[in-house]
Parts: C-alpha cells; structure tokens; sequence
C-alpha cells in the first residue's frame, strides 16, 4: 500500500535541530530509570522552540546565554583556595572579552598589573597585544583574552604542575563555552599545556593544531617580544596566518 502522507509541517526549509533534545530525554529516562521529570522538561522546551518556530523564529541569540554560562564558570571558581597561589593574589584572573568570540588569545598567567586589576593582559606586555589585536582590524572587546593560570605566582615564577591541575579545568570550559574558531595559544608554556607536548615554540609556532572544536595556533608570548624585538616579524606573520584563516571560515568579524 501507498505510504501515508505525511502530516503537514508547520516548519519551512529543514526540520528543527532541537530533535535532539527528544532523543536525549529518551536515552536519559533508559539510562537512569526516571521515567517522566526530565522528559518532561525537555517537552517544555520543545513546545516552547515550536511556538517560536511558528511565529517565524529562526534563530536564538546564544550570546546570552554564552555569556551567563561563562559567569557561572567564574561562580564555580569563587574565592579558588584550591592550589597555593591563592594566598599572595590581590585578584583572580577570570577572562575577558566576548563570550562569542571567534579568536581567543591564552596566556600563561597574571603578571603584577593583571593580579592589581583582575584583568588578563593590562600591563606592558598587555599593551603589546592590544596592537596585535588591533593589527587584524579587531578590538579587544572582539576577541576573548584568558590564562592557562588564573592567580598571579610569586615574582611571576613558572605555574607549578600542581597549579595547572587545579586550573587548567576552567580554561577548559571557558574555551568549551566560547567555542571560538582559532585559539593563539601565547608563549611556550600556553602552547604545551593546551598542546600537552613539550616541543619548544620554536618548533610549533605557526601551524594550526586542533583544541577540541577549534584551530590552536601557538606564537610567541609579547612579553618574549618585549625583550625579543626581532621576534615581532614572526608574530606578525603568525598572526596574518590567523586572520586569513578567520576569513576563510567565514568569521563574522570579515564580512
Ligand atoms: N602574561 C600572561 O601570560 N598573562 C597575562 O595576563 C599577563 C602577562
């Protein structure tokens, strides 16, 4: 027999992405037995995606909720006493920037100015960052600016392999969350902590890796530039590297 018409979709173009969350509700009501609360929940959502998808809605604005899920990231720190730089900070050193950013720049971890302010890159070797940023026609308000550590160490002595543990899992989320197109990981110990390798920067600067959803690509940290000068072409050829490729995948920042 004929196959029965399907009933008439209330959606133009491709069906709905949301799915998913129907699928997954199912598969959480198998796995943990709770047969109606989540589910339940996940209706909700669907109906109110269904609503909005028949008065016309195509899009929703993530940024929002980007930018809420990065401030519960900073909550889940709160006053950090999990390694033992919290005891000589001034400031933690969250992040900045914004939260659907498609370039991210880490670094290693606060200098003096950054643990008086709170603020990722304000000191000398921020200053020379900016210019970076803004020698690819972008501001810093475009871009999202963290560090592998998120406390200043004693006379900016190298992270401990202690300190990153308990820190690197924010990074992580943050960049999770961001999800930008291209991180330029600054520096030696940024790169090989992302990178998990110890292959000197020499080496690795340059190319692109990949960071779970996105393009890694390690150059040398601006403060080495502040007592490296020569070093500036690379980054500057580094960094051509990046816009290019922002271009190339469609970043809203080039169109
Ligand atoms: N150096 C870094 O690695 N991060 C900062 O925020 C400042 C200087």
């Amino acid at each position: 027999p004929p196959a029965a018409a399907a009933p008439p979709s209330p959606y133009r173009g491709s069906p709905p992405k949301y799915h998913i969350y129907t699928t997954l509700a199912v598969w959480e009501d198998y796995i943990f037995g709770r047969p109606v609360y989540f589910s339940k929940i996940m209706q909700e959502i669907v109906e109110q995606l269904k609503f909005f998808s028949e008065l016309g809605v195509t899009h929703l604005n993530i940024e929002s909720q980007k930018a809420s899920s990065l401030e519960k990231i900073r909550e889940e720190i709160g006053d950090c006493r999990r390694c033992k730089l919290w005891n000589e900070r001034t400031h933690i050193v969250y992040g900045i920037g914004s939260a659907k950013a498609d370039l991210m720049f880490v670094g290693e971890a606060p200098g003096r100015e950054e643990d008086v302010q709170g603020i990722p890159f304000v000191g000398r070797a921020g200053k020379l960052l900016t210019g970076i940023i803004e020698a690819i026609d972008l501001k810093r308000e475009d871009v999202y600016i963290a560090n592998i550590l998120k406390c200043r160490p004693p006379k900016n002595r190298n992270p401990e392999a202690d300190e990153v543990e308990s820190c690197e899992g924010f990074l992580f989320k943050q960049i999770e969350v961001v999800k930008p197109k291209i991180i330029v990981a600054l520096g030696a110990y940024a790169a090989q902590c992302l990178l998990q390798t110890k292959d000197p920067i020499g080496r690795i600067r340059g190319r692109f890796f990949h960071f779970q959803d996105s393009l890694l690509l390690p150059t040398f940290h601006p403060a080495y530039l502040l007592r490296n000068p020569s070093a500036k072409r690379d980054v500057w050829e580094d960094i051509k590297v990046v816009r290019d490729q922002l271009k190339e995948l469609g970043s809203s920042y080039y169109s």
